[in-house]
């Protein structure tokens, strides 16, 4: 099996369906009406109600046990794909919302990632996010809890969220305190937003990194300088088709690709998006006719854009074949 890295996950938006109601049971909850749709999956139809239902289900993840479970249950499915290399989204301020700790919710993740590594070899980080609509103040108090409580399996941050609220600008304070501790950071842009939104991000703040990007190939010249500075994007189809940004035919990951950016994949919210790391790197394989040599780049690119320290992207890099 093809050795795979997801670089783009958000932790409460792996919990499947099933481990969200095992989860309610076991905390005596009731589910939050508007939950679920009639067959069973997350009940949304666009990108608003997708947060909406998206913080309703992170509702029912409120132990260190919880936090535990989720990250080792999508641990597992990961590995059984073939993925070696995990970089997943937490949210303090989801943590915070059922009444968590910053630190126990990073350490019952750390407990997930023990376990699954324990028994299925495979290796997770965590990047720490805030969450964009909530605003410049949540988004810098998260950054302030990462940086006074530093925690070896947290290795960068980032920002998630409506992409259409609030300024780049606005959030400099936060991205400034993270990056001046020395940890690298990302952020969502040009997803639900267009290319101004990339190059925004790469004019104000300190990212390596952009979560999705992909809006930026409707402006080939934000794309030439993206190439040339290097920075990598995280892009997932599988939640670009199912939000509708763009349809198999028209996704422009080979224009990116052409153009000269550095793409790693990631798999988003798989339950929610229909897909999985597995089925990201099928469809660039196979679909977007990457092929093995296509497929070896992009892990090249994500084994480089990976926030982990350099000891463990050693170790890494001896699972692959370059
Ligand atoms: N939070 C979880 N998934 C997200 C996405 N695809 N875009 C923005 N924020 C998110
Ligand atoms: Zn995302």
């Amino acid at each position: 099996m093809t050795p795979k890295i997801d670089l783009h996950c958000h932790f409460e938006g792996t919990a499947t369906p099933s481990l969200i109601r095992r989860l309610a049971r076991r905390n005596d909850i009731n589910l939050p009406d508007g939950l679920f749709n009639d067959h069973g999956g997350f009940a949304w139809t666009n990108f608003i109600e997708f947060l909406n239902v998206y913080d309703l289900a992170s509702t029912c993840i409120r132990t260190r046990l919880d936090y535990r479970d989720v990250m080792y249950d999508y641990l597992k499915s990961c590995a059984a794909e073939g993925a070696v290399y995990v970089e997943i989204f937490s949210s303090p301020d989801h943590a915070a919302a059922t009444g968590m700790s910053y630190t126990d919710h990073v350490e019952g993740m750390a407990q997930g990632i023990d376990d699954a590594e324990r028994d299925f070899g495979i290796i997770a980080r965590i990047i720490v996010t805030c969450v964009r609509h909530l605003g410049p103040k949540c988004a810098l108090d998260v950054a302030n809890a990462m940086v006074s409580d530093p925690h070896v399996y947290v290795v960068g941050f980032g920002m998630g969220g409506d992409e259409n609220q609030f300024e780049v600008a606005d959030f400099l304070p936060a991205f400034e305190r993270v990056s001046n501790s020395g940890l690298p950071t990302t952020i969502h842009a040009g997803e639900v937003n267009g290319p101004h939104s990339v190059a925004s991000a790469l004019d104000i703040l300190p990212v390596s990194r952009i979560g999705h990007g992909v809006r930026a190939a409707e402006d080939l010249k934000l794309l030439e300088r993206i190439a040339k500075t290097g920075q990598t994007l995280e892009i997932c189809t599988g939640s670009n088709l199912a939000l509708g940004l763009y349809d198999l035919d028209s996704h422009p990951i080979n224009t990116i690709l052409q153009a000269g950016c550095r793409v790693a994949l990631g798999s988003d919210d798989p339950p929610y998006f229909g897909t999985s790391i597995g089925a990201e790197y099928d469809r660039a394989q196979n679909h977007f006719g990457l092929g093995s040599h296509g497929i070896a780049r992009i892990n090249q690119h994500a084994l480089a854009a990976a926030f982990c320290d350099e000891a463990t992207r050693q170790k890494l890099r001896s699972r692959f074949a370059f």
